[in-house]
């Protein structure tokens, strides 16, 4: 079996405290491996977007553990959380976040200037991934100058950028039309196997679920899909 890389054993969420307080996660358990893409899926508010961010070193978890490699990251500081997220993670968002007053290489290679390499390095591979993702003819628009479509494109070579071994997507296809929307998980899944990155995608689009190694259904801060003991 391939390698693990990602862990969360019993993690449990809760924002706010007393009358207010909201117990997001109950106890999930989790995993993934090098390779694999996965889909997680659920009704609103039941938790997935708390668990990408605690997955992705967003945020702590309230208790129990998440494991990148064999970080403890449950473990760590607040404010060691921003270097392991530049080690581990590539994010894609709902909708676009691309920074408004950078171009699509510049987009493209702020992961990896944030990592620590050249400009010219980082624009080369920028433009690459760019051509891969088919924006080769669009390398200096800014987002409000592309297509919806387009700028999830570029974000998806974002997020592979610098080849980050954990790529996370929180309802990539939210804001694209169903053509699309297939089109930019293809990509993803595509690049996922040519860099070996584990990807776990949260959608509520079943169009996609054929592509996904796994789907794991998450309601009310439990995973109800596969049952404990059934995750292979
Ligand atoms: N920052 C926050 N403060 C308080 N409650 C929150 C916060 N973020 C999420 N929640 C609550 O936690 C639950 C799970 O939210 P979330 O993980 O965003 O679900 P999903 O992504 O599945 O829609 C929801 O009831 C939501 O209202
Ligand atoms: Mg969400």
């Amino acid at each position: 079996m391939s390698r693990l890389t990602l862990r969360a054993e019993g993690v449990t969420k809760t924002y706010g405290t007393g009358a207010v307080a909201m117990q997001a996660l109950r106890g999930v358990d989790f995993q993934a491996s090098e390779g694999e893409f996965v889909l997680l899926t659920g009704p609103s508010g039941s938790g997935k977007t708390t668990l990408l961010s605690a997955l992705g070193c967003v945020l702590k978890p309230t208790s129990g553990r998440v494991m990148l490699f064999d970080e403890e990251v449950s473990a760590m500081r607040e404010s060691d959380l921003p270097r392991l997220r530049l080690a581990y993670i590539g994010f894609i968002f709902q909708g676009h976040n691309l920074v408004a007053s950078l171009d699509a290489t510049q987009n493209v290679a702020l992961p990896m200037r944030l990592r620590g390499w050249s400009t010219e390095d980082a624009n080369r591979e920028a433009r690459r991934l760019l051509e891969r993702v088919e924006l080769g003819d669009k390398l200096e628009r800014k987002p409000a100058e592309l297509s919806g479509g387009q700028r999830q494109r570029v974000a998806v070579a974002r997020a592979v950028a610098g080849a980050p071994p954990i790529v996370l997507a929180d309802e990539p296809t939210a804001s694209l039309d169903a053509h699309t929307g297939l089109a930019i998980t293809e990509l993803l899944k595509s690049l996922a196997q040519e860099g070996g990155h584990t990807v776990v995608v949260v959608t509520h689009d079943s169009r996609i679920h054929h592509l996904a190694d796994r789907i794991v259904e998450i309601e009310d801060g439990r995973i109800v899909h596969p049952q404990s003991g059934a995750q292979a």
